[in-house]
């Protein structure tokens, strides 16, 4: 049996994921396909790391160790052939909390910072929940396919003098990867503006085509960029709140230190993030594996099931971006369509800042089998407002 496949018991009474959804989306017994965890166990040399830390028996104020700033740098230049100095790595709780610092660090309040929506929320509120101008960039879709405005970028920057771009890569929701030349751009026009990159690359671990290029990897973008990486989406460890940011240049890594203030690191958090990065490799191979095959399991069943939907099949992560404004429903109609009929827990459009009305983005991190009940939840539901007569194929 694929070890992806197994039954463990998702329903921990403190899993958001799972116990939550029925509170927070008003429902009752919905599946949920929401928060960016996976339903699969922790690769076993985490569980054995922690168990072993836990038999030590004390915990104590703990340092960090040397040791996991080498894991990090290992696993960078394994994964990525980046070669980054672990004196150039800093450790926070999570990568929100370092959206945020880099915003009060970087910029001070009433100034302009650019964000690409539609992407995941907590950009947004790193920028107006600290006083300061959100300016959007909208992807655009060509052909298809999500890219970034660069035209607009432009105009953007001459007009609003932002010095801060928050940039996502890979992309949450669109799941786009973006290439080499693209970053190359966006690099040119953040250098020409002297503008600096807080560059959110949680999800760069989990490519399914193409390849990662850390921005701050290019030509001349190391003295402007700070990137956020950690082990929590790659090895599904997010509540062990875990995360690093690798800042080269001495100023901005100087300033986020500060703005990110006292934090304690906890014992078996280290130990299970250390395990990971030396040795969950073979892990995260076999688990790329399966999510490819739900990706591409649930882009035919849509396909099949709801041609009307504009099904965006990631490159990376495992989040599935589907405009539904074919079905012709408002957004408050679809919401309660999917959590009222389908009983599905997904992530309402209105959650990724800005042009995501209409859509819905559906974790596909999940045992095959969960995937396949929700996805014939959704299908049934929408096909009945197709038979109602709301949906409009092709439009949109
Ligand atoms: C792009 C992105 N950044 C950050 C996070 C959350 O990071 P953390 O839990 O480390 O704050 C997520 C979680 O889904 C995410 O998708």
């Amino acid at each position: 049996m694929n070890r992806f496949d197994k039954k463990v018991e998702l329903r921990l009474p403190d899993s958001l994921k799972w116990s939550g959804a029925d509170r927070l989306f008003k429902g009752e017994d919905l599946l949920p396909l929401w928060v960016a965890d996976m339903d699969f166990e922790a690769p076993a040399p985490v569980l054995e790391a922690i168990r072993r830390r836990v038999d030590a028996g004390l915990f104590t104020y703990t340092e960090l160790p040397s040791s996991l700033f080498e894991a990090v740098a290992g696993w960078l230049d394994r994964r990525f052939h980046w070669k980054v100095d672990t004196r150039d790595l800093l450790f926070a709780p999570g990568v929100v909390t370092l959206l945020k610092a880099s915003v009060r660090a970087f910029t001070q309040p009433g100034d302009s910072v650019i964000v690409q929506p539609p992407v995941y929320g907590p950009f947004g509120e790193a920028v107006t929940g600290q006083g300061r101008e959100l300016v959007l960039n909208p992807l655009k879709i060509e052909q298809g396919k999500y890219t970034m405005d660069f035209e607009d970028l432009e105009a953007k920057l001459r007009l609003t003098g932002a010095k801060l771009l928050l940039l996502c890569s890979p992309h949450n929701p669109t799941g786009r990867v973006w290439e080499e030349a693209e970053l190359n751009r966006l690099a040119a026009l953040c250098s020409a503006y002297g503008v600096t990159v807080a560059s959110d690359e949680i999800h760069s671990d989990l490519i399914l085509t193409g390849r990662h290029a850390p921005i701050a990897s290019l030509p001349g973008m190391a003295e402007r960029t700070v990137t956020f990486i950690a082990p929590s989406k790659t090895f599904n460890l997010a509540g062990l709140h875990t995360s690093f940011a690798v800042a080269t240049d001495e100023t901005l890594r100087k300033g986020l230190d500060q703005a990110l203030g006292h934090r304690g690191p906890n014992p078996l958090s280290i130990a299970g993030a250390e395990a990971a990065y030396r040795e969950g490799e073979e892990w995260l191979e076999a688990c790329l594996t399966y999510l490819r095959g739900n990706a591409s399991l649930a882009a035919a069943y849509l396909a099949e099931r709801l041609p009307e939907a504009i099904v965006y099949v990631p490159e990376a992560t495992y989040l599935l971006w589907i405009d539904l404004r074919p079905f012709g429903l408002s957004q408050a109609e679809l919401g309660e369509l999917l959590v009222k009929k389908a009983r599905v827990a997904v992530s309402g459009g209105g959650a990724f800042v800005s042009e995501g009305e209409g859509r819905v983005r559906i974790n596909l991190a999940t045992r095959r089998e969960i995937l396949e009940e929700g996805l014939s939840r959704i299908a049934q539901a929408l096909g009945s407002v197709r038979s109602s007569g709301g949906a409009k194929a092709g439009e949109g």
